[in-house]
């Protein structure tokens, strides 16, 4: 009997996931990208920071809005506001201390955070290099940055595999060009503990002394069922690496980050951790 209820609950949850709400979902911008194989590209991560919501018909809009307004989504949006108030924090301490800040933001989508750092401090001492692989996002990004009229000097966009082509290596082998923040957001939630591992190393490596590493992990996520049962990324189901703030405190201590600082938000969802190469 009981073989039997469990049996009926999963055929109800099936058809409910996959022919009521996917089918509601594909009405709506923001649920047809995810469940179409684009979830995790930046350009869908910055639909959710624009938040402006957008269907194929009446009831889509309403769909989108309300994905719009999930738990997951708002904590998102926050993510990009903490983001913003530890970079600007960062860039002011150089300001103080003579210093130009020079950014790489890996796996950057379409380099939204470093679009806001550069009209926040439009004109000063500030060098940004955003690296994705996705032709999509860069372009996206390369059009808002001309909206924006933020300049080449102070954004460029480089297309490129963050692991492949080692480029996090090629930055700390500049002659002059040597980064004092890097930035990893929305990248180790989708790859293994090893690579995870070597990003932290190689985010030491190509660090400037006194540099500061920020990124971003997952504890949980409220709209884990909802991601899993019908989203899609390019590479399959939208399955994500859930880690403990410890997981990241003894490897970044491990590798010689010190000031090791790992914040968790309202939602339980993201930890933003700094650290910082001595
Ligand atoms: C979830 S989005 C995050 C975008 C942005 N960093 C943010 O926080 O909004 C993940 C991004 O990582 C990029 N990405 C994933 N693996 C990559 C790799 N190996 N090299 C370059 N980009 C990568 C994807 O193209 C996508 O734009």
């Amino acid at each position: 009997m009981a073989n039997f209820n469990k049996k009926i609950s999963t055929l109800f949850e099936d058809v409910l996931y996959q022919k009521i709400i996917r089918n509601l979902l594909l009405m709506s911008k923001f649920g047809r990208q995810s469940v179409l194989g684009e979830a995790a590209t930046g350009y869908n991560f910055d639909y959710m920071y624009q938040n402006k919501p957008s269907g194929y018909n009446p009831l889509g809009y309403l769909v989108d809005s309300i994905l719009l307004n999930l738990p997951s989504v708002q904590a998102t949006r926050n993510r990009r506001n903490n983001l913003i108030k530890i970079l600007s924090n960062e860039v002011e301490n150089n300001k103080i201390s003579g210093k130009v800040t020079m950014i790489v933001d890996v796996a950057c989508g379409t380099g939204r955070y470093l679009l806001d750092i550069a009209q926040l401090f439009k004109g000063q001492a500030i060098e940004t290099v955003a690296v994705d692989y996705d032709k999509k996002s860069i372009r996206y990004g390369q059009a808002l940055a001309k909206e924006y009229d933020v300049p080449e000097t102070s954004l460029r966009f480089v297309r490129g595999n963050v692991f492949r082509l080692s480029l996090l290596k090629k930055f700390g082998g500049g002659i002059d060009w040597k980064p004092n923040i890097i930035v990893a957001s929305g990248l180790t939630v989708y790859i293994d503990d090893n690579k995870s591992i070597d990003v932290m190393k190689n985010a030491y490596d190509a660090l400037d002394d006194g540099g500061m590493f920020l990124f971003d992990s997952q504890e949980n996520n409220p709209s884990r069922k909802l991601m899993e049962k019908i989203g899609k990324t390019k590479e399959g189901a939208w399955v994500l690496y859930y880690r403990k703030p410890n997981f990241w405190r003894e490897w970044l201590h491990k590798i010689g980050f010190q000031d090791i600082i790992i914040s968790r938000d309202q939602w339980n969802m993201y930890n933003l951790c700094t650290a910082r190469k001595i």
